[in-house]
């Protein structure tokens, strides 16, 4: 079936410009094309779209989204607009439309943009999940690779996980992928993006639907190129793309890493233990998270290679911390190193272990708090 689009774009020029992209696109049809959303909405019975592609950037387009949506029950809503922005973005799934694009368009952008908001919709509210480590080698990227496909299995909604470990990001090598396109790519060119062009820097995971990854940098020196602004808008934009982000960190306090926790809904922290001193670092690092306002909420401390795992050894690491103990993982060394070595995480193929068991519920949790909000 043919798509039959309404037009609707207040500039002249631009409105033969999208026109002719449009009318240059195999399975679509420009039904009609206005310049006044008002004349769209006054003849609306005559016509029958199903994608509306509506200019937000003149009048008051966007406060009539929802007139657009009862008028037509049966079309998604795509606004365009000449530049992006965060707030005109949540206001926009709020009030009904499926989708943003950037004008002008070419046609590839286009069919990206009806494929990516076609099947979902903008993401309506998204939970951005930092990973945050007082020291390396505690187990994080381990964590994140097996609680985001775990959460895209159980959930069916679409994961994003951003490498923002910017020196020696190691995701792409936990999932054998090769990008394209990495973290600095996709901060360079933030400032000419909006979230369909955006989703092209994001590496699919194979054979996992719904899950996708922007890579961390190739070489350690590339890492300052990605300054803290355009990450912010990376990760405020993916907040479009995805219901779930999780941002893997270089380890400790530095600019990235405080940036991610402040974006971030909420963030774990984590350490592995390895004789003792971990329980220390964390106490530090959770003595410095407390000026947050929202510390209790927000911070999640997590042990990994905990022996025994069991809920004697949560309590009396909680007391230790005085801080409640979000989550402990056991010590599966060989588990989770030949699982990440084939790109096959723990949670596909070692499904009955405790392991696997403690890290679904995280993402059990998540999912849970996430219907809650
Ligand atoms: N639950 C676990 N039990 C035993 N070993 C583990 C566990 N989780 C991870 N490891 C091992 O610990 C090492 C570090 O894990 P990982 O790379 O996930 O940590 P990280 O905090 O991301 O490290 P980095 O600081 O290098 O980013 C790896 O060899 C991994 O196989
Ligand atoms: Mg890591």
């Amino acid at each position: 079936m043919a798509y039959k689009v309404i037009l609707i774009e207040n500039n002249r020029v631009m409105l033969e410009r999208l026109s002719s992209v449009l009318r240059g696109v195999e399975g679509f049809e420009l039904e009609a094309r206005f310049q006044q959303a008002g004349d769209a909405l006054g003849q609306g019975a005559m016509y029958q779209p199903n994608l509306i592609l509506l200019d937000i950037d003149s009048g008051h387009n966007l406060a009539l989204i929802p007139e657009f949506a009862s008028t037509f029950p049966s079309a998604a809503i795509l606004c365009l607009s000449d530049n992006w922005d965060a707030n005109n973005a949540a206001r926009m799934v709020q009030s009904g439309a499926k989708g943003y694009l950037l004008k002008p368009f070419t046609a590839k952008e286009f069919l990206e943009a009806v494929d990516t908001f076609g099947k979902t919709g903008m993401a309506a509210s998204s939970e951005t999940i930092a990973f945050f480590s007082p020291k390396g080698k505690s187990g994080k990227t381990t964590l994140i690779s097996n609680l985001a496909l775990s959460l895209a299995r159980k959930s069916g909604e679409a994961v994003g996980v951003i490498d923002a470990d910017l020196q020696f990001g190691d995701l792409s090598v936990f999932f054998n992928l090769s990008p394209k396109s990495t973290i600095v790519e996709a901060s360079r060119d933030v400032k000419f993006l909006s979230p369909v062009t955006l989703n092209s820097y994001f590496v699919e995971v194979p054979e996992v639907d719904k899950m996708k990854i922007l890579c961390g940098t190739k070489k350690p020196d590339y890492a300052e190129l990605v300054d803290i602004h355009s990450f912010e808008e990376v990760v405020k934009m993916a907040q479009s793309l995805f219901r779930y982000i999780l941002i893997d960190l270089p380890p400790g306090f530095n600019p990235i890493s405080i940036s991610a926790v402040e974006l971030s809904s909420r963030t774990y922290l984590t350490a592995m233990i390895s004789g003792g001193y971990e329980i220390h670092h964390m106490k530090r690092a959770l003595e410095i998270f407390k000026v947050l306002p929202d510390c209790d909420a927000k911070i999640k401390p997590v042990f990994t290679r905990v022996s025994p795992c069991d809920e004697n050894q949560r309590r009396w690491l909680s007391n230790e911390l005085n801080f409640e103990v979000n989550a402990i993982l056991p010590n599966e060394y060989l588990m989770v190193s030949a699982a990440a070595n084939n790109g096959k995480m723990a949670v596909e193929s070692k499904t009955n272990s405790p392991l696997v068991a403690n890290i679904n519920k995280m993402a059990d949790e998540i999912i849970r708090r996430g219907g809650a909000s």
